[in-house]
């Protein structure tokens, strides 16, 4: 099994993948970030993000016509979207994962009925929120971008996933439909925020069907469970 590694004396219930991992250190530096970030934009996250973080409607319409019973949300921030879900399909287990301890106190509290854990997308066990079952949903909505490891936290995700099961993307792309500075200065501001939008290869690269949002501003990818 190349590349493979069975997690031993660990919570894991599934293989994961031996990918490179951010140093203790960067992930202590970037917990604190996200805690000073959202701490305080936390309380007006969702009125602002309705006119930038487009995409989210469709793919959570699309989850919605499809079939499955357990989904988790990686970077689930204030826990818009499994509000929207849970709303849709009542009947769905669902899960989440942050590595920001301000945003999951936010949707913890917003959602009571959630099973929500700290970690890191790149190694944290995506079962465990569900007692050691695999999902067949994992969503990355714009939190991908902001993952130090994309590729890592993409495996452990596939890696995660029951048969038949779907990583679904949906986040910043390269913006290469936009007029020369409006495409600059956003990918500026961007920066400043830790966010690296996402290109179309690195999905692919997993094995992603992916489509663009218009003006290529958002990028919208599905990954297969990995065997
Ligand atoms: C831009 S917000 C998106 C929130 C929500 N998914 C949405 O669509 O509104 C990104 C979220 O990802 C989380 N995040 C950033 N890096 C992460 C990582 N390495 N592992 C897990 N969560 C992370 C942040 O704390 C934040 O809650």
């Amino acid at each position: 099994m190349t590349g493979w590694a069975l997690v031993l004396g660990g919570r894991s219930s599934y293989p994961r993948p031996e990918t490179a991992m951010p140093a203790a250190a960067d992930r202590t530096e970037h917990r604190d970030f996200l805690n000073r970030y959202y701490g305080v934009s936390r309380h007006f996250y969702d009125l602002t993000r309705r006119y930038y973080l487009f995409g989210r409607e469709g793919v959570i319409e699309k989850l919605l016509s499809e079939e499955w019973s357990k989904l988790i949300e990686v970077g689930v921030g204030t826990g818009r979207n499994l509000d929207l879900l849970h709303k849709g399909r009542p009947s769905a287990q669902y899960a989440a994962l942050d590595a920001c301890d301000e945003m999951l106190g936010h949707a913890r509290k917003r959602l009571p009925w959630l099973s929500a854990i700290h970690g890191f997308a790149e190694d944290a066990d995506m079962t465990e929120p569900f007692g050691g079952e695999r999902p067949d949903r994992v969503l990355f909505s714009y939190c991908l971008s902001m993952v130090a490891e994309p590729v890592a936290a993409l495996q452990n995700a596939q890696a995660s996933l029951a048969p038949g099961g779907k990583v679904v993307v949906v986040d910043f792309c390269d913006l290469e439909g936009l007029p020369g500075p409006a495409a600059k200065g956003l990918r500026k501001w961007l920066e400043w925020f830790h966010v690296e939008p996402i290109r179309a290869e690195l999905l692919e690269g997993q094995g992603a069907d992916v489509r663009f949002g218009p003006m290529r501003y958002f990028i919208v990818g599905e990954l297969p469970a990995l065997d």
